[in-house]
């Protein structure tokens, strides 16, 4: 088998190429990424030299680039994480998100139509179901929830699953969808919630907290992802969407405290900043539908995984500390300055 895997210089797919060449090592592994500031070679370094892998730098919005990738490989399938993934980056400049979310999917739609892959898998994510509010912590996302997005972001993923929804009934493309709650661990970029609370009670700086910290999302770590994510390629049905989730709803404030003991760093550098616009209260996955059909189920307590990730940054501080210095501190200091200090 050969699968073209994108955006796997990034957190989730960089986690997904390591752990499928290892789970499957008569596999091959294509990785296609662009390199934006959130792909990183280093995080493929540990499998630069494997005979099963090879790296292409470019971008599924060109359609070229892919279609000459997919006639040099012949895929048998298409594991889709690349895009531009952070909510906070679509609010300040919504454009790239949808060249890239939509149709850098709608291309590689089109290529795996065009060269008869076997299967098209698009990772999406719990956003696209909008919020839930804080005090019903009966409610959870099924796959029945409806479409109801806040964010740019959120809205060319939403956009994406649609498009693959619609290929699947029009052109019969085998598609399957997975939508994930918030992913935690290594390789993740410092720009997220967990990683930059890392790396800036590391160096003792600010720990901005936007609006109370009351928001709750559901932490799965990525590895579970990534388990969820292969068993879906080898027995999910086409046409499907899985929700994927731990049960494991957390107040941000909650984790950051966490983070702070971890690390035995004082509270005192929690700062509370200007509140995200249009912040999703909460987010909270039933995993039932994967759980009954596939039998999957997560498998890191948050307890250990945290620990595990904490772990992961002090051992890799190489990593992240070239991110910090290039023209990611740019970009910290214009989303962070323009916040106001609230407490
Ligand atoms: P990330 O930002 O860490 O990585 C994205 C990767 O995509 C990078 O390597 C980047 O270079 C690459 N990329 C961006 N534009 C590209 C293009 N035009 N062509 C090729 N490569 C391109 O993202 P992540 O957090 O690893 O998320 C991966 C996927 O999982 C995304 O589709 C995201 O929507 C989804 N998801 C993320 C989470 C989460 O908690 N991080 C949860 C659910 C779903
Ligand atoms: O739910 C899945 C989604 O999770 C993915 O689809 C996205 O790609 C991924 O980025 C993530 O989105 P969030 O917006 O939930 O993640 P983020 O880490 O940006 O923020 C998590 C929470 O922490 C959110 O309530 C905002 C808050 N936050 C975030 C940052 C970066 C802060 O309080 N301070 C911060 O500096």
């Amino acid at each position: 088998m050969t699968y073209i895997v994108t955006g796997g210089a990034g957190f989730i797919g960089g986690n997904f190429v390591h752990y499928m060449l290892k789970k499957h090592p008569d596999d091959r592994v294509v990785c296609l990424d662009a390199l934006t500031y959130a792909g990183n070679m280093e995080t493929l370094a540990d499998v630069m030299d494997n005979p099963n892998f090879r790296f292409v730098k470019g971008s599924i919005s060109d359609r070229e680039t892919v279609y000459a990738i997919f006639a040099n490989e012949q895929p048998d399938v298409v594991v889709n994480f690349a895009a531009e993934s952070h909510v906070d980056r679509s609010i300040d400049n919504a454009g790239i998100f949808l060249t890239t979310n939509i149709i850098g999917t709608q291309i590689l739609m089109d290529a795996c139509r065009k060269f008869n892959i076997k299967r098209f898998h698009q990772v999406s994510t719990d956003e696209v179901y909008g919020d839930l509010p804080l005090d019903r912590p009966d409610l959870l996302f099924t796959e029945k929830t409806p479409i109801h997005t806040s964010s740019p972001y959120s809205a060319s993923k939403a956009a994406a699953d649609l498009l693959a929804l619609a290929y699947f009934r029009t052109y019969k493309l085998p598609v399957t969808i997975s939508r994930c709650s918030n992913n935690y661990g290594p390789y993740h970029f410092p720009e997220k919630l967990i990683p930059l609370m890392i790396v800036n009670a590391l160096s003792d700086k600010p720990l901005p907290v936007y609006g109370k910290g009351e928001n709750v999302r559901d932490w799965l770590y990525v590895l579970d992802h990534c388990k969820a994510i292969d068993l879906i390629l080898q027995k999910g049905r086409v046409g499907e969407v899985y929700n994927i989730g731990g049960h494991n709803e957390t107040r941000n404030i909650d984790i950051v405290r966490l983070i702070l003991k971890e690390l035995g760093k004082p509270e005192s550098l929690i700062t509370y900043v200007t509140d995200r616009a249009g912040h999703d209260l909460r987010y909270a996955i039933d995993p039932s539908k994967i759980r009954g059909e596939l039998g999957w189920q997560s498998e890191i307590r948050f307890v250990d995984g945290i620990k595990l990730t904490v772990q992961w940054y002090l051992d890799n501080r190489d990593w992240w500390s070239r991110i910090l210095s290039g023209e990611y501190s740019s970009y910290y200091k214009k989303m962070y300055e323009e916040r106001t200090r609230l407490i």
